[in-house]
C-alpha cells in the first residue's frame, strides 16, 4: 500500500510538502486552513513535520511575551532543518506568517536570517505570489498591508477545503478597542465586518460538505454589523443576532456558536436569540479581564464589572442553563491587593463554567507597556495561583453538575479507547462514551454518568438523532 502511495508520488513531478505549525487563536486556525487552500493548487500538501518541507510557515501569535518568543526558538529549531534540506540541493522556504509577522515586519528578518518571508494576516491570498518572488530572488519579501476585504475575497470560496463536521467561519475581523495591554489593534487592523450574503455562501458550502457545527469567529465577534443580505430591501447593516437567525435555517446545520464577545457590545437581540433559537449553542465567552472598575478603566474596557454582570443576568434570564466563559488578567499595572479582590469576587459571582486566565505581559507599543506601576513577576504569580484554583473548582463543580443529566452530544471522532466515540455538549464539554461509527457527525442523547475538570463521560441512551 505505502509502495503504491510511493510510486504515486514520483510520478506527481509538482507535489510539495507545506507544514504550518500555527499558534494563538482560533482565527488563526482559520487562516491556517485557508493558506492550505490557497497553495494546494501549487502542488502543495499538507505535512505533519518540518523534516524535508518545501515551505514551513509559522503561523504566529503576538498576544503575550512567551507567544511572540516562541516563534524565535521555533526559528533556531528550523535552521538545521533548513540546511540539511539545502544539502540534497533543494530549499526549504521559511514564512512567518500571523501576527508577529504584521507587528515586527522587516525586523524579523534581521533578528532570524533564516527567515525568507514575512507575511501578515490580511494578505494570505497573495502567499503564491510572494512565494514565487522569493523562489525567484531568495530575497526579503514583504507584504503586510491591510486589505481585509480582498482577503476574504480571494481565500473564502466555495472551494474551501473541510475536514470534519464542525468549522470555524471568519465573520468579523480587527478590533478599535485599544484596551491597553493588548496587540490586537496594531496587528489585525480596523474591526470589519464580512457582509451576510458572503458568510452564507461560506455555510451553505460547508454544510453541503457535511459540517453540522459552525462557529463564528471574530475578535469582537458581537460587534458584527454586516451588510444585509440582497434579499432583505429594507437593506443596512445585520447584527450578530440577525446572522445567527438566519444561519440557522440552513439545511445540515445543527449547532451554532461564536467567539470573542465583548461586554461593552451585548445587544438585546443577540440576547434573546439564545432564549428563541435553539441551535444557538446555550454557551457564551464573555471575557471582563478584571472585576475592579478601576483596573478596568485603566484598561480601557470601557465598562464596570457591575455592567458586566447585568449582561450575565440578563444572558441567564434569556436561557438558564447557559454556560459562562470568560478571559481573566493577573498583575494589571497598578493592580492592589483590593483590586485582585474584587476580581475574585466577581468570579465567585459569575460562577465560570470555564475561564482563562493570564498573568500580565508587557506589550511593546501598547500603553499598559509604559504604565510606571508594573507589578512584581512574584505577586503575579501568587494571585493567578489562587484565581486558578477558584476556576478549577467551579469548571468541576460544573461539569459534575451534569451527572444524570442527559445531553445531546455532536459525535465528531474516535475516542482514544476500541469502540468509544469523542464528541461535544451543548455546553463545550468533551464527552466520551461507547457507540458505534456511524454516529459520527450526527447529534444523539447520552446519559452523563462521569466527570472530570475537562471532559464528561457517559451512556448513549439513543441512537436517533436528538434536537440540539
Ligand atoms: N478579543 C478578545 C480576546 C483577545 S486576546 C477580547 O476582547 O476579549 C485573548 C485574551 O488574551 C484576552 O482576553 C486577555 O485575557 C489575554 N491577553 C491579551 N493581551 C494580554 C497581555 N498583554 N497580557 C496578558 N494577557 C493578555
Ligand atoms: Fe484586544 Fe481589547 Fe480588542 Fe479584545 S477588545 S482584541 S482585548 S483590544
Ligand atoms: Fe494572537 Fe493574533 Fe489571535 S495576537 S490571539 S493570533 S489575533
Amino acid at each position: 500500500m505505502t509502495d503504491i502511495i510511493r510510486d504515486a508520488d514520483t510520478t506527481t513531478k509538482d507535489r510539495k510538502r507545506l507544514f504550518i505549525k500555527t499558534y494563538g487563536c482560533q482565527m488563526n486556525v482559520y487562516d491556517l486552513e485557508r493558506m492550505r487552500d490557497v497553495l494546494a493548487p501549487l502542488g502543495y500538501e499538507p505535512a505533519d513535520e518540518p523534516d524535508g518541507a518545501d515551505l514551513v510557515i509559522l503561523n504566529t501569535c503576538h498576544i503575550r511575551e512567551k507567544a511572540a518568543e516562541k516563534v524565535y526558538s521555533e526559528l533556531g529549531r528550523l535552521k538545521p532543518l533548513k540546511e540539511e534540506k539545502a544539502s540534497t540541493g533543494k530549499p526549504m522556504t521559511i514564512t512567518v506568517a500571523g501576527c508577529v509577522a504584521q507587528a515586527e515586519g522587516a525586523e524579523i528578518q534581521r533578528r532570524a536570517p533564516v527567515v525568507d518571508l514575512v507575511v501578515g494576516p490580511q494578505t494570505y491570498h497573495k502567499l503564491p505570489e510572494l512565494i514565487a518572488n522569493v523562489h525567484r530572488a531568495r530575497g526579503e519579501a514583504l507584504d503586510t498591508e491591510f486589505e481585509v476585504e480582498e482577503k476574504f475575497d480571494a481565500l473564502a470560496g466555495p472551494e474551501r477545503h473541510v475536514e470534519g463536521f464542525t468549522a470555524f467561519v471568519t465573520v468579523q475581523e480587527g478590533c478599535d478597542k485599544f484596551c491597553t495591554f493588548c496587540v490586537v489593534p496594531y496587528t489585525r487592523g480596523a474591526e470589519w465586518s464580512r457582509p451576510v450574503d458572503q458568510i452564507v455562501m461560506e455555510v451553505r458550502a460547508l454544510a453541503a460538505k457535511g459540517v453540522r457545527e459552525v462557529t463564528l469567529l471574530g475578535q469582537n465577534v458581537n460587534a458584527y454589523h454586516g451588510d444585509a443580505p440582497k434579499s432583505d430591501a429594507t437593506g443596512g447593516v445585520w447584527g450578530l443576532g440577525q446572522l445567527v437567525r438566519h444561519l440557522a435555517k440552513i439545511g445540515g446545520i445543527e449547532r451554532i456558536r461564536f467567539t470573542t464577545s465583548h461586554p461593552k457590545d451585548m445587544e438585546d437581540d443577540l440576547i434573546q436569540a439564545f432564549a428563541d433559537e435553539p441551535k444557538l449553542m446555550p454557551y457564551f465567552h464573555l471575557p471582563v479581564q478584571s472585576g475592579s472598575d478601576k483596573i478596568l478603566k485603566s484598561m480601557n474596557r470601557s465598562h464596570t464589572a457591575a455592567e458586566y454582570m447585568e449582561s450575565i443576568e440578563k444572558l441567564r434570564a434569556a436561557r438558564p442553563d447557559i454556560a459562562i466563559s470568560g478571559d481573566m488578567i493577573v498583575g494589571f499595572p497598578g493592580e492592589t491587593d483590593a483590586d485582585f479582590e474584587a476580581t475574585m469576587e466577581l468570579v465567585r459571582q459569575v460562577n465560570y463554567a470555564s475561564c482563562f486566565s493570564f498573568k500580565y505581559s508587557k506589550r511593546p507599543g501598547t500603553p499598559g507597556a509604559a504604565m510606571f506601576n508594573q507589578i512584581d513577576e512574584g505577586v503575579k504569580s501568587e494571585r493567578l495561583a489562587r484565581l486558578q484554583a477558584l476556576l478549577s473548582e467551579q469548571q468541576v463543580s460544573f461539569n459534575r453538575s451534569m451527572i444524570g443529566k442527559t445531553l445531546p452530544v455532536l459525535f465528531e471522532r474516535e475516542g482514544r479507547f476500541e469502540g468509544q466515540l469523542s464528541g461535544r455538549s451543548p455546553y463545550l464539554q468533551a464527552v466520551h462514551c461507547e457507540g458505534p461509527l456511524e454516529l459520527i457527525g450526527q447529534i444523539a442523547n447520552v446519559e452523563i454518568t462521569g466527570a472530570s475538570q475537562n471532559a464528561l463521560s457517559g451512556r448513549l441512551i439513543t441512537k436517533e438523532i436528538a434536537a440540539a
